[in-house]
């Protein structure tokens, strides 16, 4: 038996542009959810998170490459395993002010899915399981005859976590779900998803750019640049041995609580804009950035890669076959230990 519950291969997604112009907006992606964890996926904006999580959903077709969820390879889906799909794989969205319709009560919203699935027998039973729903989520059932626009962002996203539930599903993918948040409700929302875990036993696919609030979330955590992960291992190890140098930079962009330790590390700040996804680099795509880059990183594309137990990158410098005088073990460093 296999634990994992959600296996990514070689995805592709590209869109196809006026003037014949393709962006490889998602550009051969592999790695693996396991039952019961959190996968945290991080990157810049604009990097291919949200179109990686929408073709997982099936909600666009893949270029190449597939997705298979327990056992099943999604695109190959007919009508009705699709609907016995999407019972069980959910979507919370970046934007809990546009996510909701705003005609809709908050009791429609959240039926709705129940209604197009014919769950519940009765409104009268499909009422109770909003009301269950809503007190799951730390609203109560005065809240059902309300408009979204009555409620905060942090109750807005709960609505929204509500409504993913409503089928019961085992697998969410959380698309930013606390990006557009005050930073005091962001935790709360994080929390909030980290007890429906526990006690639903729930596997998260959680999308994010910023490291710090996967940090805490997340058991493994694949870091996107530019249509393609760079680099992928538990959420601890990650943080002590970071491999990659973009990793580094992203990590190194959080600030520490600790003024001194704050002041004298190294602050590695990248310059430039991620390059378009219609024209990348050659070789590696994060070279044009990389404080390290070396000539081969032009010439060739890292191989993905498990350089240690269950961690993976792409980067030439942990490339044995490369032979680079100037291949030293990376300097790069974030501590100031
Ligand atoms: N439907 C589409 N048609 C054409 N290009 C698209 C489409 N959706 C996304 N893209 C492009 O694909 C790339 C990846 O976009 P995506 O929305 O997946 O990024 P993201 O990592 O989710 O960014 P953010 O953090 O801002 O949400 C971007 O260059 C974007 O412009
Ligand atoms: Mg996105």
């Amino acid at each position: 038996m296999t634990n994992k519950i959600l296996q990514v291969n070689k995805l592709k997604k590209h869109f196809d542009m006026r003037r014949g112009q393709v962006v490889k907006a998602v550009d051969g992606v592999s790695f693996d959810v396991n039952k019961g964890e959190t996968f945290g996926l991080v990157g810049e904006s604009g990097c291919g998170k949200s179109t990686i999580g929408r073709t997982i959903m099936g909600l666009y077709e893949n270029t190449a490459g597939d997705v298979t969820f327990d056992g099943k390879k999604i695109h190959e889906l007919n009508v009705k395993e699709k609907n016995a799909f999407y019972r069980r794989m959910q979507m919370i969205f970046q934007d809990p002010y546009a996510s909701l319709n705003p005609r809709s009560t908050v009791k429609e919203i959240i039926a709705e899915p129940m209604e197009v699935h014919g769950l519940y027998k009765s409104d009268k039973e499909r009422l109770e399981r909003v009301y269950e729903l809503l007190e799951e989520v730390g609203l109560n059932r005065d809240h059902a005859n309300r408009y979204p626009h009555e409620f905060s962002g942090g109750q807005r996203q709960r609505i929204g976590i509500a409504r993913a539930l409503a089928l019961d599903p085992d697998f969410i993918i959380a698309d930013e779900p606390i990006s557009a948040l005050d930073v005091s409700v962001q935790a709360q929302v994080v929390n909030l998803l980290k007890r429906l875990q526990e006690e639903k036993g729930l596997t998260f696919l959680f999308i994010a750019h910023d490291l710090s609030m996967v940090k805490q979330i997340s058991d493994r955590i694949g870091v996107m640049y530019l249509g393609n992960l760079v680099e992928l291992t538990s959420s601890d190890k990650l943080y002590e041995n970071p491999l990659h140098p973009y990793t580094k930079a992203l990590l190194s962009a959080i600030p520490i609580p600790d003024p001194d330790i704050e002041e004298k590390r190294e602050r590695i700040i990248l310059e430039g804009e991620l390059p378009s996804p219609i024209n990348p680099p050659s070789g590696c795509a994060f070279r044009t950035r990389c404080p390290l880059a070396m000539d081969v990183c032009a010439e060739k594309k890292p191989a993905w890669q498990e350089v240690s137990d269950n961690h993976y990158v792409a980067c030439h410098l942990y490339d044995e076959t490369v032979e680079d005088p100037d291949k030293a073990a990376p300097k790069l460093t974030i501590s100031s230990q």
